[in-house]
C-alpha cells in the first residue's frame, strides 16, 4: 500500500487484491445532476485521499456543447459547490488535468468512434492502460441503444481478456417493471458477462448502510434476539425534505415506489432481515439478500389496498416558506397521478420474521430529511415494573439513523433516582461523529472505487433486481386495474396522509422524526 492509502480510514481493510487498478472513467451524461452533484466531487475527494489509482482518467460523454476546458470549469464548479470538503487550490491543477470531454448522441456510431480516438490519445498521458470503466448515467430506455453502440465500436473487450477490463455501471432504477428489467439485463449480457456489470444502488455505499451488517453480525447482544420471537415489528423510513426538483421528466414515470422502494429501501430491508452470512465474499451476501426478497410476502389485488397507500404532496408550508403541490412543479402534468409517497405493511414468510410486520414508508416534500431503521422490541410482561396497565414501559427500539445525524440509539427503562420505583424510558446513543470526527466518505467514493477494484460486493445482482421488480410490478398491476383517480394528497410539510395511519393499525404508531 502506498503511504497515502495506509493513512487513509478509507483504505482500512483493503486487501492488496482489491486495490482500484488504473483505468478510465467514461460518464455518459457527464454534464448531467448525477455526474455534477456526485460523481466528480467524489473523484476529487477520493483524490484528495490518495485513493485513485496513480493512472486514472475521467471523461465526460454527453450531448451538451462542451470542451475539455469549459468541462473542467464544470468539473472545478461541482466541486466548489457539492464536495464535502473545499476545492484545494494547491492539488486542483493536477485532478484537472486527468479530466476530458468527449461531446456526442448516445444514437450516433460517430460519437462512439470519436470517444474511441479520444480515449486513445488522452490514456497513454494519463498512465492508463486501457481499462474503462462506463458509467451509464442515462435514463433506463437508453441502456440497450449505449451497450449496442459501445460494442460495435469495439470499446468493451472480454471478461478474460488479460490485458485489460471493461465494466459497466448502470443506474437504477434498472427498467420501468419486471419485463423491462428483463430486457435490459439481456442487452447488457448480449455484450457484458455479469462479472462486468455494476448495478449501483448508491445506499449501499453508505457507511451507516455497510454498519447494519457490522451492528447484527460483529455484535453479540443482537442477534440472538433478532427474530419473531422478540421483536414487534420493524419502521424503516427513508423521508426527503425536497420536492421534486428538476426531476420532474424522470420522476413522473418513476414514482416513489420505484424510485425509493424497489431499489433502496428493499435493500435496507434485505440487510436487517437476511441470516448471518458464512462469508463476506459478494456471492454468499447476494445469496443471502436474495433470499429475503423470496420471501416477501407478494402483495396483489385486494392486499395492495390494506396494505399499501401511495399519495401525493399538496400545496404547503416548508420551514416557514410556502412551497407548491406537486401537479404545480415545473414539468409535472396539472392532472398527474404520480405517487410522491408511499407506505407499505409487508411480511417476510420465513421462520426468522414470520407474523413480524414491517413498515416501509418514503416520501418527497415531509417535513425533514430523516432515514432510519427502527427495530421495536416485544413488551416486557405486564408484571413487575410493567404492572400498570395505564402506564405501559415504553418498549426497547435500537434505531439505526442512516441519515442524517448517523449513528445508533438503543431505548432502554432506567429507574429514575428517588426512592419511589419510577421508570423512565431513556436513551443510549453513539454518533458518528462524536465518536469517529471526521467527516464519512460519501456513497459514490466507496462505490467508485469498488468498480475499479473490481469488487462487486455492494452492487446488485441481476436476480436480486428480478426479483425485487417481481415483488414490485404486482404492486404496480394492482394499482393500474384500480386507477389512481383516488389519490390521497398530504401537505407539503406534513408526514403524510392519513391514510398511513390506518396502515399501521391502532396498536402501533409511525416513529416521530
Ligand atoms: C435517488 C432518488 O436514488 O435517491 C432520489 O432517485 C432521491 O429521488 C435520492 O432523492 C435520495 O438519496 P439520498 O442519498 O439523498 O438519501
Amino acid at each position: 500500500m502506498t503511504d497515502a492509502l495506509q493513512h487513509n480510514p478509507l483504505a482500512v481493510g483493503l486487501a492488496k487484491s482489491l486495490l482500484p487498478q488504473p483505468c478510465t472513467l467514461v460518464i455518459f451524461g457527464g454534464a448531467g445532476d448525477l455526474a455534477r452533484r456526485k460523481l466528480l466531487p467524489a473523484l476529487y475527494n477520493l483524490r484528495l485521499d490518495g485513493l485513485l489509482p496513480s493512472g486514472f482518467a475521467v471523461a465526460g460523454f454527453a450531448r451538451t456543447e462542451h470542451d475539455d476546458a469549459s468541462y473542467r470549469a464544470l468539473a472545478r464548479e461541482s466541486v466548489e459547490r457539492y464536495s464535502r470538503r473545499p476545492l484545494d487550490p494547491a492539488y486542483w491543477p493536477e485532478f484537472e488535468r486527468s479530466v476530458f470531454y468527449v461531446r456526442g448522441n448516445f444514437d450516433e456510431p460517430a460519437a462512439y468512434h470519436a470517444l474511441a480516438a479520444r480515449l486513445a490519445e488522452v490514456e497513454p498521458q494519463c498512465g492508463v492502460p486501457g481499462n474503462r470503466i462506463y458509467y451509464l448515467s442515462v435514463p433506463p430506455s437508453a441502456i440497450t441503444t449505449c451497450m449496442e453502440h459501445l460494442d460495435a465500436a469495439h470499446l468493451i473487450v472480454p471478461v478474460d481478456d488479460a490485458a485489460h477490463f471493461s465494466r459497466v455501471i448502470v443506474e437504477k432504477p434498472i427498467g420501468h417493471d419486471l419485463q423491462s428489467a428483463r430486457e435490459i439485463d439481456s442487452a447488457l449480457h448480449r455484450v457484458l458477462d455479469e462479472r462486468q456489470i455494476f448495478r449501483i444502488d448508491h445506499y449501499l455505499g453508505k457507511e451507516t448502510v455497510q454498519n447494519i451488517m457490522v451492528m447484527r453480525f460483529g455484535n453479540a447482544i443482537f442477534e440472538p434476539l433478532w427474530n419473531q420471537k422478540y421483536i414487534d415489528h420493524v419502521q424503516i423510513t427513508v423521508a426527503e425534505e425536497e420536492g421534486v426538483g428538476t426531476r420532474a421528466g424522470y420522476y413522473e414515470e418513476a414514482g416513489a415506489l420505484r424510485d425509493m422502494v424497489q431499489n433502496h429501501i428493499l435493500q435496507l430491508v434485505c440487510l436487517t432481515a437476511m441470516e448471518p452470512p458464512r462469508a463476506l465474499a459478494a456471492d454468499v451476501i447476494g445469496n443471502h439478500k436474495l433470499d429475503v426478497l423470496h420471501c416477501l410476502r407478494p402483495l396483489t389485488g385486494a392486499d395492495v389496498e390494506h396494505q399499501v397507500v401511495r399519495a401525493q404532496y399538496g400545496p404547503g408550508v416548508l420551514d416557514g416558506a410556502d412551497v407548491p403541490g406537486y401537479r404545480s412543479e415545473r414539468g409535472v402534468k396539472p392532472d398527474s397521478t404520480t405517487e410522491t409517497y408511499v407506505a407499505l405493511k409487508v411480511f417476510i414468510d420465513n421462520w426468522r420474521w414470520s407474523g413480524v410486520p414491517f413498515y416501509l414508508r418514503t416520501g418527497k416534500r415531509l417535513p425533514k430529511r430523516a432515514s432510519e431503521i427502527a427495530v421495536q422490541f416485544k413488551d416486557v410482561p405486564p408484571i413487575l415494573f410493567n404492572a400498570n396497565r395505564d402506564a405501559p414501559l415504553a418498549p426497547n427500539v435500537l434505531v439505526l439513523r442512516i441519515q442524517p445525524d448517523e449513528g445508533l440509539s438503543l431505548r432502554i427503562s432506567a429507574k429514575v433516582p428517588g426512592a419511589h420505583a419510577r421508570v423512565y424510558p431513556v436513551k443510549m446513543d453513539f454518533r458518528y461523529g462524536t465518536t469517529f470526527g471526521d467527516q464519512e466518505p460519501e456513497a459514490y467514493e466507496r462505490l467508485l472505487l469498488d468498480v475499479m477494484a473490481g469488487d462487486a460486493t455492494l452492487f446488485i445482482r441481476r436476480d436480486a433486481v428480478e426479483a425485487s421488480w417481481t415483488w414490485i410490478t404486482n404492486i404496480l398491476d394492482a394499482w393500474q386495474q384500480h386507477g389512481g383517480s383516488t389519490l390521497p394528497e398530504y401537505p407539503a410539510g406534513s408526514w403524510g396522509p392519513s391514510e398511513a395511519d390506518r396502515l399501521i393499525g391502532a396498536e402501533r404508531r409511525w416513529r416521530t422524526l
